[in-house]
């Protein structure tokens, strides 16, 4: 089976209990088994991390650009700052999908401006957890060399 990584920034862990109004009810669990599950039904084998820690995410970018192995990433905060996530990013080997829950672009104007986008193939963003599967579907579709 394809492997896939499911990368998560930073207060993601914390979805169910963070602003419920904005992220919805589900926690990070459910987000996580609902990833597992529509990569079973893609056939892909579905590696879902989260870390608030910039290093740590950086680190599993360098794992994947090494094994060659397709992310799909919700980089939360550091979609809007981190160039060394985006550095990281620009060394990948297979296709990169950037998710966000919410529309960024709806929100306060920080959230408008994506530093990762540039470097990934395409961006899901708005539709909850469903950003996620839809996301899956893509990297399905689309193989895994560049
Ligand atoms: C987010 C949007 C970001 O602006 C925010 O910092 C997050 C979550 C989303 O999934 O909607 O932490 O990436």
């Amino acid at each position: 089976m394809r492997q896939v990584l499911v990368l998560n920034g930073p207060n993601l862990g914390r979805l169910g209990a963070r602003e419920p109004e904005v992220y919805g009810t589900a926690s990070f669990r459910e987000l996580a088994d609902l990833c597992r599950a529509e990569g079973h039904k893609l056939g892909l084998n579905v590696d879902v991390r989260q870390t608030d820690d910039e290093a740590e995410l950086v680190h599993w970018v360098h794992e994947a650009a090494d094994t060659r192995t397709p992310v799909v990433l919700n980089p939360a905060a550091f979609t809007h700052y981190s160039y060394a996530l985006r550095d990281a990013l620009a060394q990948r080997t297979a296709p990169l999908i950037e998710v966000h829950l919410t529309n960024p672009a709806a929100r306060a104007a920080f959230r408008a401006m994506s530093v990762v986008a540039a470097v990934a193939d395409g961006t899901i963003a708005g539709f909850g957890l469903m950003s996620y599967q839809l996301a899956l579907r893509a990297i399905a579709e689309m193989g895994s060399v560049q």
